[in-house]
Order: structure tokens, then C-alpha cells, then sequence
């Protein structure tokens, strides 16, 4: 497929040789590159996510794929918002120079049998009840890197345990490319930006931001000197109290191993998952 200019010049390309001949040829002038990798529907999460590239290398190009590898077979893939020329124009406002979004056959051309499985991090937390999720994550974003040969790539820190399993991956797999976290960006009253905020009802909307709170709330009688069950147990009750159905989790976690603390250690997270309606909502804090 040929590259095709969108409304205000942001070039698109379509595939895996197109894109690395671009980002070569940046490198090539000495500049460095930054890879975002998205699904689209983009939010100010995402542009703070380019602006982050930007703050670490000269040139941010950003990717639009909605992976079908990642969606179980109940979730969301068909009604995945999808807005490429709105998407477009928000790149190229915050700076981005390049989109690459390939279609699913470019991505998974028949006979396509590979899989990237990072071992335990995947089985932890989201992955108990969105079983094959993050080995859709893992193969995707490795395409993705290896195609790109970026510099860094920058993933947002909502997904943390995504983060965590592509820094596993990265490590692992020997990819020359940093990965660079990037905070949590949160409308102002304080729910974390998310595509799937789309969803929501107004009044789901407003019931939502039980689940910041609850995080919060949990934080301060944790350093308090609240034994941690009870205040995770707490935590799970405000959510349930606020109009939130089942709770996937609502945990103490280290932040790299993602193993569950009984006890407050450096590096832990906070992490919730818990269902506002038919929308499945993730947010997390640092202890
Ligand atoms: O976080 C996302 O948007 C996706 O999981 C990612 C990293 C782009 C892989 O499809």
C-alpha cells in the first residue's frame, strides 16, 4: 500500500518497510525517534504520550492499530471507537511527523503463526479475567517494535501492567528500543483518561470517580498504619457502595513483579479493575 497524505499533512504510512524506511532515514540525519503506539480514539492521554517522546528524542511518530489479538471473544473489538482522520489532525497538532496504521491482513497476512508470551506477568491481575489479553498486547507492540526500530517507545502508566510485561519483553527479547512510562493524565476531577470513557452514561460517569477515590482513600489508611487487607477490603467496599458491579481486583502490588504485597515495600502500586455498567474500568496509583 502507498502512503496517503490525510487533511493537514500528517503522512500516514501502511507498512512494516514503510515505516522503518522513514524512521531510518531520521536516524540516519542523527535524530532520534520516538515510537507511540496506540489503538486511536485519541484522548489528551495520548498526546501527553507523543509530548513525552518528544521530551526524549526529535522526532515522535505514533501508530493506530486496533489489534485484534488482544480482544477476547465478549469484548469490544467491533465497537473499538475508531476516528483515523480526527486522530490524524491531533497527532500532527502536538507535534507528531509520522502515523503508521496497517490494516489487519498487513499485520496478520494468512499463514501468520507466531505468538509473544511473556511467562507469569500476563497470568497476574487483568490477565485472570482477560485470559490470552496480554500475549495479543506482547505480539502486537514486538511487531511494532521491530518494525519501528524507534529509539524509545512511550506507553502510558495506566495500563501499568501492560508496561510492565512490554519491559519484560523488551528486556527479554533484546529490543534496542527504550520504553518510557508515561503518568496517568486525569480529566480534572480526577478519572483517568480512557477510550473506553466513551461508554460510560453520565450518571456511570460521575459514579466513576469512586474509583480514583477509593484508590486514594486506600493510600492514606495504608500510611496510616491500616493492616493492608483491611484496607484493600475497604477500598473494594467504597467501589461496590459507589454503584461499581464486580471488582476484578483491587490490590497492593509490587510494581515490577506485579506480586501481591501483604505490606507496604518500595516500589508498590496500588491497582484496580472493576466493571461501571458493561465498562470495564483500570486505574492505579504509586504507594
Ligand atoms: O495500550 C494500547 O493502546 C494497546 O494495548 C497497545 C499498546 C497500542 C497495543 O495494541
Amino acid at each position: 500500500m502507498t502512503d496517503v497524505l490525510p487533511p493537514k499533512g500528517l503522512p500516514v504510512v501502511r507498512t512494516p518497510a514503510a515505516l522503518r524506511d522513514r524512521v531510518r532515514a531520521w536516524q540516519r540525519e542523527g535524530k532520534r525517534v520516538a515510537l507511540v503506539p496506540t489503538m486511536g480514539a485519541l484522548h489528551a492521554g495520548h498526546l501527553a504520550l507523543v509530548t513525552r517522546g518528544l521530551a526524549q528524542a526529535d522526532v515522535a511518530v505514533a501508530s493506530i492499530f486496533v489489534n485484534p489479538k488482544q480482544f477476547g471473544p465478549n469484548e469490544d473489538l467491533e465497537r473499538y471507537p475508531r476516528d483515523e482522520a480526527g486522530d490524524a489532525l491531533k497527532l500532527a497538532r502536538v507535534g507528531c511527523r509520522l502515523l503508521y496504521a496497517p490494516d489487519v491482513a498487513t499485520m496478520y497476512p494468512p499463514g501468520f503463526a507466531s505468538f509473544v508470551r511473556v511467562a507469569g506477568l500476563p497470568d497476574l491481575l487483568c490477565g485472570r479475567v482477560r485470559p490470552g489479553h496480554f500475549d495479543g498486547v506482547a505480539t502486537v507492540v514486538a511487531k511494532l517494535l521491530s518494525a519501528a526500530q524507534a529509539d524509545v517507545a512511550v506507553f502510558g502508566e495506566k495500563d501499568w501492567q501492560q508496561l510492565a510485561i512490554i519491559r519484560r519483553m523488551a528486556a527479554d527479547l533484546d529490543i534496542g528500543t527504550t520504553i518510557v512510562g508515561c503518568a496517568i493524565v486525569r480529566d480534572a476531577d480526577g478519572l483517568a483518561l480512557s477510550s473506553r470513557n466513551a461508554y460510560l452514561s453520565a450518571d456511570e460517569r460521575a459514579r466513576a470517580l469512586a474509583l480514583p477515590q477509593a484508590l486514594l482513600a486506600t493510600r492514606e489508611a495504608i500510611m496510616a498504619g491500616m493492616p493492608v487487607a483491611a484496607a484493600l477490603a475497604a477500598g473494594e467496599r467504597r467501589l461496590k457502595g459507589a454503584g461499581f458491579g464486580h471488582v476484578d481486583y483491587f490490590e497492593l502490588a509490587d510494581g515490577e513483579t506485579l506480586h501481591s504485597l501483604g505490606a507496604p515495600a518500595p516500589g508498590a502500586r496500588l491497582l484496580a479493575a472493576a466493571m461501571m455498567g458493561t465498562t470495564r474500568l483500570i486505574d492505579n496509583i504509586a504507594l
